[in-house]
């Protein structure tokens, strides 16, 4: 049960972006995310102790502008134990006196809870996102409700709509790759993940191959729309016709990596033709492990989540598809397919009051977290 226009300030560092929301009884009333794109572009890939220290620049200032939008900020001189917050953000360089500039100057805003990514995820990110919270959790005195990440890309797609039950839900992402079984809202088994590289993982190490920057999904994406419909290039579906619904994507990566080494002029004709196989070879892969999956478990509906569901092509084909067999599909508005602090605030929605917790100490992050 929801109490009366709940507003839930929503957190979220597991990767490389740096994401406030605040949510008022399901309605986004802010939704900022800073994007590390550009600094990690320079290495080809994220490096966790690198988006920690950007986590510890952005979370004030995107905790300023996400309540200024929400119309949350009221300035007033505080007086505040600096001691305790300092001990609370010890481990998050610089944060702390950020922070505390940040609460003398601002009255506690209107919110009655803070929800935060606390897994899965890259374990020193998701630290600075619940250190965040804590300090915010013992100042303001308001509870705590730990989100679940891949559950909350799943809950991207009720921003405005309804899941009918059974449902296979398919979360891909820079991490992930789960096909997921939903008999209701918060009841899941997992069918199948990858025992290998991400979906996006794949996308971003077959871009690295070809020269083409970070993260590889968009630029994969991009070169493939402009390829032509020849097909010179073949590359293996890993995996397709296992009996499991497990993924595998590594080997997809040492193909592409074979063919390219193989190559004695790279014309950019090969890399858009590469980038269509490389796509193709995991939208096919993607479909036919959901669809057998939702044949299986008589699934009503397919719900997609994760930054991989950006991706025009693979909606597109996942639609055909789905009205082919007449199953409801569910994918998220690109904004909130890729991370964003918005599907954490409309997770913790579901989960109020049940998840809750006063006891921001024990908090911790889990890198590995089950859904
Ligand atoms: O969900 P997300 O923002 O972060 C994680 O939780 O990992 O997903 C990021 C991943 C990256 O691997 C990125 O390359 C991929 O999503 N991605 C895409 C597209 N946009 C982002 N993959 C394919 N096509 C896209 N248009
Ligand atoms: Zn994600």
């Amino acid at each position: 049960m929801i109490e009366d226009k709940m507003i839930i300030l929503a957190i979220e560092t597991s990767c490389d972006d740096t994401c406030i929301s605040v949510i008022k009884d399901f309605d986004i009333l802010s939704n900022v995310v800073s994007s590390q794109i550009e600094i990690h572009k320079k290495y080809g890939g994220v490096f966790p102790a690198l988006a920690k220290r950007e986590h510890q620049k952005n979370l004030v200032p995107v905790l300023r502008q996400s309540l200024k939008i929400a119309k949350l900020l009221k300035q007033e001189n505080q007086k505040l134990d600096e001691e305790e917050l300092k001990d609370i953000l010890a481990r998050e360089q610089g944060l702390s006196k950020k922070l505390i500039t940040f609460l003398k100057k601002y009255q506690k805003p209107k919110i009655d809870a803070i929800a935060v990514t606390v897994g899965p995820g890259l374990e020193p990110c998701l630290w600075a996102g619940i250190n965040f919270s804590k300090a915010l959790s013992h100042y303001w005195n308001l509870p705590v409700i730990p989100i679940n990440h891949i559950e909350a890309h799943i809950f991207a797609n009720l921003i405005n709509t309804e899941i009918k039950f059974p449902a296979a839900a398919l979360v891909v992402s820079g991490g992930h790759t789960q096909l997921i079984l939903m008999k209701a809202l918060g009841k899941y088994k997992i069918l199948g993940e990858t025992r290998d590289d991400a979906a996006g993982e794949c996308f971003d190490k077959t871009a690295r191959i070809l020269g083409l920057s970070y993260p590889g999904g968009p630029e994969i994406a991009k070169m493939a729309s402009e390829a032509k419909r020849q097909k010179n290039i073949k590359l293996p579906r890993p995996m397709i016709y296992s009996k499991n619904y497990d993924f595998s994507f590594s080997g997809l990566k040492t193909a592409v990596l074979y063919n390219f080494k193989k190559q004695t002029k790279i014309s950019k004709k090969y890399i858009r033709e590469m980038c269509a196989e490389i796509q193709q070879s995991i939208i096919d892969v993607l479909i036919r492990k959901t669809m057998r999956a939702a044949q299986e478990h008589k699934a009503k509906t397919i719900i997609l989540g994760g930054g991989v569901t950006a991706n025009k092509e693979l909606k597109k084909q996942f639609q055909e598809k789905t009205k082919e067999l007449k199953l409801e599909f569910l994918v998220p508005k690109t904004k909130f397919s890729t991370d964003n602090a918005a599907m954490i605030g409309i997770t913790a929605c579901h989960h109020w009051p049940k998840k809750k917790t006063k006891n921001w100490r024990n908090l911790k992050a889990n890198a590995n977290l089950r859904i």
